[in-house]
């Protein structure tokens, strides 16, 4: 169970750790890539190791809901690449959001959120989380910092939002509301599954909690749902040990162990022997696995996604048609600025564009494309594409739609790393669709 990122690893460049960051040849068989330990217990030496390990006064693995050396590995190698002091690989990216909320707030307190959040974040705070007396305020302008000060009461726990986030494709000011949230004495949380930590690695911009939809880039190839917490040690749960009771007191149910005595990372210690133990949401090896190989050619498919896309960005912005394309590496973009200070190597692959022909064009667009594939996820190494209004954002009022910044004629892409030749040819095909249509041959929500 060991969470710290042990040196000599520490040294190496990020396209070293991407492969070799908490692994070594395994000690049993010499198996050189990481065996995939399917298995839900490890066998214990005798009584006393037992008693060790449940006390936590020894490290090693009891049952893979806790604890899997498949698991360890690639948890220690995403940390690495954020440069936290320990990870927690989780079943889902919903699960990593959950967890990481839950391992600091709880029902009474209060989360302040920037309104640009991945649906499925979104509905947690607002209404699932609601339901258990965590309450949320979405603050109502994310690019301002004192919109985030304003947000917050005695009461609030947490800051939250997302480094890059679709489709509005807005780009968060990481070191100016990690700066009032630490006036306020909050930690920071942010989810970087767009960016991934080759494009930003919050905790140096003063980010405290990074989150990642592992799903997405970590994995890379669209086999495997995971979630991914990483820590990144630097807040301090005993600054206000009163806002922080759970760091601070004794758990009753860990032989009355207080987590700000565990150090640097007691944060990630505590949601795994804690939250994770109790709610359970843990990734199967094999997932883990999978995520395990994603990462190791990380940096190079980001690269190739990122040159896409910015291709991509280029070519539709020069369509007549495209009234405009959200990519916050384009000059034209309000986060241009900003994503050049935050992710000069680029802003990500998923870019939004909306059609002058508005729905009918937005749905003829994405059915003529053959290359593309029309799915509700990002971050394959195919390139995808799906039109939020009739899907992802269907049950969203006109309101609530202008607000989220998805118009009828929207269409996002996550661009992948096949030929550009390619994926422009494809997306000639959809605009050639969807040129019949005008934002007069069809209506809003139709
Ligand atoms: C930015 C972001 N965060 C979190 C999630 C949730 O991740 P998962 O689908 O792995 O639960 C997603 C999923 O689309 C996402 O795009």
């Amino acid at each position: 169970m060991s969470n710290e990122t042990a040196n000599p690893q520490d040294a190496w460049a990020f396209e070293t750790k991407q492969i070799h960051a908490g692994q070594t040849p395994d000690a049993a068989t010499g198996a050189r890539a990481l065996p995939i330990y399917q298995t839900t217990s490890f066998v214990f030496e005798d009584a006393a190791q037992a008693a060790g390990r449940f006390a936590l006064a020894e490290t090693g693995p009891i049952y893979t809901r806790i604890t899997n050396p498949t698991q360890e590995a690639v948890e220690t190698r995403i940390a690495a690449l954020e440069g936290g002091v320990g990870g927690l690989l989780l079943a889902s990216g919903q699960a990593a959001e959950t967890l990481a909320i839950l391992n600091i707030a709880e029902a009474g307190d209060h989360v302040v959120a920037s309104p640009n959040l991945y649906g499925g974040t979104y509905n947690l705070l607002q209404n699932t989380l609601s339901k258990y007396g965590i309450t949320t305020t979405f603050v109502e302008d994310p690019d301002d910092p004192e919109s985030w000060r304003a947000a917050a009461r005695e009461n609030t726990k947490l800051f939250f939002g997302e480094t890059i986030a679709n489709p509005k494709a807005a780009v968060l000011d990481i070191e100016a509301v990690a700066a009032v949230a630490h006036e306020l004495g909050v930690p920071l949380v942010v989810d970087n599954t767009i960016a991934t930590p080759y494009l930003i690695k919050p905790l140096q911009h003063g980010a405290d909690i990074v989150i990642h939809s592992a799903t997405k880039y970590l994995g890379g190839h669209g086999t495997s749902i995971a979630g991914a917490i990483v820590d990144g040690g630097t807040f301090d749960w005993s600054a206000d040990p009163a806002k922080f009771p759970n760091y601070n007191t004794p758990d009753p149910s860990y032989n009355g162990l207080v987590y700000k005595d565990l150090g640097a990372p007691a944060f990630i210690l505590k949601a795994r022997v804690q939250l994770l133990r109790d709610l359970g949401p843990a990734v199967s090896p094999f997932n883990a696995f999978l995520i395990g190989q994603g990462l190791e050619t990380l940096s190079l498919r980001i690269e190739r996604h990122v040159e896409n896309a910015r291709k991509v960005a280029d070519f539709l912005e020069a369509q007549e048609q495209v009234t405009r394309v959200a990519y916050a590496s384009l000059p034209s973009s309000p986060w241009y600025e900003r994503a050049q200070k935050y992710a000069p190597q680029g802003a990500g692959a998923v870019l939004a564009f909306e059609l002058a022909g508005g729905y009918a064009a937005g749905l003829a667009f994405v059915d003529a494309l053959q290359l593309h594939s029309n799915v509700a996820n990002i971050g394959d190494v195919r390139s995808l594409v799906i039109h939020p209004a009739s899907t992802t954002h269907s049950q969203l009022s006109p309101e609530d739609l202008a607000a989220a910044g998805v118009n009828p004629g929207l269409v996002r892409l996550a661009v992948g790393i096949e030929n550009i030749d390619d994926i422009l040819a494809d997306l000639e095909l959809g605009l050639a669709a969807a040129a019949s249509f005008t934002a007069e041959t069809t209506t809003a929500g139709a």
